[in-house]
């Protein structure tokens, strides 16, 4: 079931929901996020990361994970990682990231986190990606700490 489904018609739109997460992100947050090839994941995740909660600078530009597989972000004292997992093979690649400390110090956001296992301990906000005709559907559901933030979040909407 999901607790919230958010209706995407614009990269625009994308941004401002990524804007209104980004308000509610705390230290112990792990993000999720699935979908399909270019539905919108490192938009929405730059945006959070650009975001005044986080560099507080629009012109802040965020690098592609991709490559790296993981990039950490400290603004002040706050801490936040980014972790693209698409390209990842096996299970040992995961393990040297050590994840967990990201988490245990701050908030990480990953793409493609199919290959995670369940065993990392954080707050957990799932937000499955849908490519429709003229929108991307955010279908958003609480993984275990995020209820009521993600009615809070329904209720001004
Ligand atoms: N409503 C929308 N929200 C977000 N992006 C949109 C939207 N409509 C069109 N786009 C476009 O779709 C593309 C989304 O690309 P993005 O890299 O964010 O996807 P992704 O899910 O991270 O892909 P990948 O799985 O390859 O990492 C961008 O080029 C963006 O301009
Ligand atoms: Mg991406």
């Amino acid at each position: 079931m999901k607790d919230l489904i958010f209706k995407s018609e614009s990269v625009q739109d994308t941004e401002k929901f990524a804007d209104r997460i980004a308000t509610l992100i705390k230290k112990h947050d792990l993000i999720l996020l699935k979908g399909e090839l270019g539905s919108g994941k490192t938009t929405f995740t730059r945006s959070i990361i650009n975001s005044k909660y986080f560099a507080n600078d629009i012109n802040h530009i965020v690098p592609s994970p991709t490559f790296n597989l993981l990039q950490i972000y400290e603004f002040g004292n706050r801490k936040i990682g980014h972790a693209d997992l698409y390209r990842v093979q096996n299970k040992e690649e995961i393990t040297v990231l050590d994840l967990q400390k990201i988490v245990d110090e701050g908030s990480l956001i990953v793409e493609w986190p199919e290959i995670i296992d369940s065993s990392i301990s954080a707050n957990i906000l799932n937000i499955n990606f849908e490519i429709h005709n003229n929108s991307i559907n955010l279908l958003v559901e609480d993984g275990g700490g995020w209820k009521d933030r993600i009615r809070s979040i329904s209720f001004k909407s």
